[in-house]
């Protein structure tokens, strides 16, 4: 691993030390992982991949009272300090500002490889087990309800409503996690969503059955 990775592995754990656990270190390592895994199919530029994948979450605007300006700030300048080059540092902080899930109306199609990648790569660790362990964890963290019976999903909701949606845990299924699927990226992506998003699929059901005793 080269001296830069390193590095950055040092600043991100330390930076996220005590963040929500749906936000921490050990998600941005699985990102960081299947960003290296998804890379491996397509022609992309490593030290991109990389670094992008350990700095996306470096400060969450929803953590941060929506400054959606700070985490390339704090990018910028650790790169900076670690004399990355000005094109490389471009290119990471292009992709930390449009790899959000809110953000997706936002950008044009047309999207660099190492932002598909990770984009992928972080959209995989919001589905599956993982994925429902995070966002019972976050729902938990805002005091939201688990489930209720009256509160239908918001669907096409726009970002200023996303952001502020005080919603139950089980709309974000429908209004985030069952989408993603079919918005994946990378040909590898798409491969790795399908079983995550079938067990999200026989969670719901097994919720449903639970819930409504008869
Ligand atoms: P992105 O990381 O693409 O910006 P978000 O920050 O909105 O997307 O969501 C990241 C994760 O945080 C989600 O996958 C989910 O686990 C959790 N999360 C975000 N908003 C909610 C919510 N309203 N209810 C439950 N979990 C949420
Ligand atoms: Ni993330």
């Amino acid at each position: 691993m080269s001296p830069l990775i390193q590095n950055t592995i040092r600043f991100v754990k330390e930076k996220l030390h005590g963040a929500e656990a749906g936000h921490d270190w050990f998600h941005i390592e699985r990102v960081w992982k299947l960003s290296k895994k998804i890379g491996e199919t397509e022609h992309c530029d490593w030290e991109v991949v990389e670094l992008s994948a350990l700095l996306h979450d470096i400060a969450d605007p929803k953590f941060h009272h929506g400054d959606e300006d700070l985490a390339l700030k704090i990018s910028c300048d650790f790169l900076a300090s670690e004399n990355v080059s000005t094109e490389i540092i471009e290119q990471v902080l292009f992709i930390i500002k449009n790899i959000s899930f809110k953000n997706r109306g936002e950008v044009s199609s047309d999207l660099p490889t190492e932002l598909k990648i990770v984009q992928d790569a972080d959209r995989l660790d919001a589905i599956g087990a993982i994925g429902i362990a995070r966002t019972f964890n976050f729902g938990g963290f805002k005091n939201n309800l688990i489930y209720h019976p009256e509160i239908p999903p918001k669907l096409n909701i726009t970002k200023e409503e996303y952001k502020k949606n005080q919603g139950t845990t089980i709309n974000h299924f429908y209004e985030k996690l069952l989408l993603l699927k079919d918005l994946m990226n990378t040909q590898k992506g798409r491969e790795l969503a399908e079983e995550r998003h079938d067990f999200m699929l026989k969670f719901l059901e097994e919720f449903y059955k639970e819930w409504n005793v008869e």
